[in-house]
């Protein structure tokens, strides 16, 4: 039996997968703001400190897996972009890096990060924006956003998972991940009926956008469904996949771009 990292633990997606993980007889250690093994703000250096160094103790130095689930939402607020950033960029990448030598232990290591099929599906997300955020420049991927006003913060969510699913699929190929055994890659979701975006919902402007968006099998997803996917990408079977990011929508990327991928 393995030991898992599961960040986002404490609710939606990420729970489940730490329920599911527990079901199969691993060890979870789960992070979170708040119910988890590991209590940490991972938008803050200090809580992304804690947390890296939390489960580097908790795993004595050998982890199976880490799923990234831990994640905030564009709802409204001026305020909101720099949090979007922080947890949904910052709070992946600092963790993987701090995390690597202890998952190049294992014997066949495995990461799942949380992406969003906002990446495909939003019009307009300035390069800028996602460049500074690769490059480690914050400020600027704000300034990038700014000109979107009250849209900024949806804007910011699609450039930080658009800069995380860039990160991984650059770092998943390289000799110190793929090099090291480890797999990375991304789970992409539609919109999942979770405490995330039932907040989303709760914005009439927002709520209609949602509402009005193709998905073509109807409907929205089910966080033990998504949770099941992240498993199975941490499962042996999933051996042969590297730097993939896997689109789990209801058919939204494809309605968009059938022929763009
Ligand atoms: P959720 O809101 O149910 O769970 C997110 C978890 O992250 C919460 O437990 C929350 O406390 C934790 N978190 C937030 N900020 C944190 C911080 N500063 N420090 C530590 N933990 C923090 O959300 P959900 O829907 O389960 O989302 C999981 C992932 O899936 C997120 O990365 C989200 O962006 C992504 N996603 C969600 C979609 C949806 O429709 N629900 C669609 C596409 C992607």
């Amino acid at each position: 039996m393995g030991v898992y990292a599961v960040t986002g633990s404490a609710s939606g997606m990420g729970r489940a997968v730490a329920e599911k993980l527990r079901e199969r007889g691993h060890t979870v250690l789960g992070v979170d703001l708040r119910d988890a093994d590991i209590v940490a703000d991972l938008s803050t250096p200090a809580g992304r400190r804690a947390a890296v160094d939390g489960v580097l103790a908790a795993a004595d130095g050998h982890l199976d897996g880490a799923v990234l689930a831990a994640g905030v939402g564009p709802t409204p607020g001026a305020e909101r972009a720099r949090l979007i950033y922080e947890v949904n960029f910052r709070g992946v990448v600092e963790l993987l890096e701090g995390w690597r030598s202890a998952l190049a232990a294992a014997s066949e290591p495995k990461v799942v990060v949380f992406g969003s099929n906002s990446t495909t599906t939003t019009p307009a997300v300035p390069r800028r924006a996602i460049r500074g955020l690769l490059t480690g420049d914050t400020d600027k991927a704000l300034r990038a956003v700014r000109i979107f006003g009250r849209h900024a913060p949806s804007i910011a969510y699609a450039a930080s998972k658009i800069a995380v699913s860039h990160w991984v699929r650059r770092q998943a190929v390289t000799e110190r991940w793929a090099g090291q055994g480890i797999r990375l890659n991304v789970l992409a979701p539609g919109a999942v009926l979770t405490p995330l975006l039932e907040k989303q919902l709760a914005t009439p402007e927002e709520a209609a956008l949602i509402r009005s968006f193709p998905v073509p099998i109807g409907g929205f997803g089910d966080a033990g469904d998504l949770a099941e996917w992240a498993v199975f990408m941490m499962s042996p079977a999933a051996r042969f996949l590297c730097g993939s990011v896997v689109f789990v929508d209801g058919g939204s990327d494809a309605y968009f771009r059938a022929e763009d991928w």
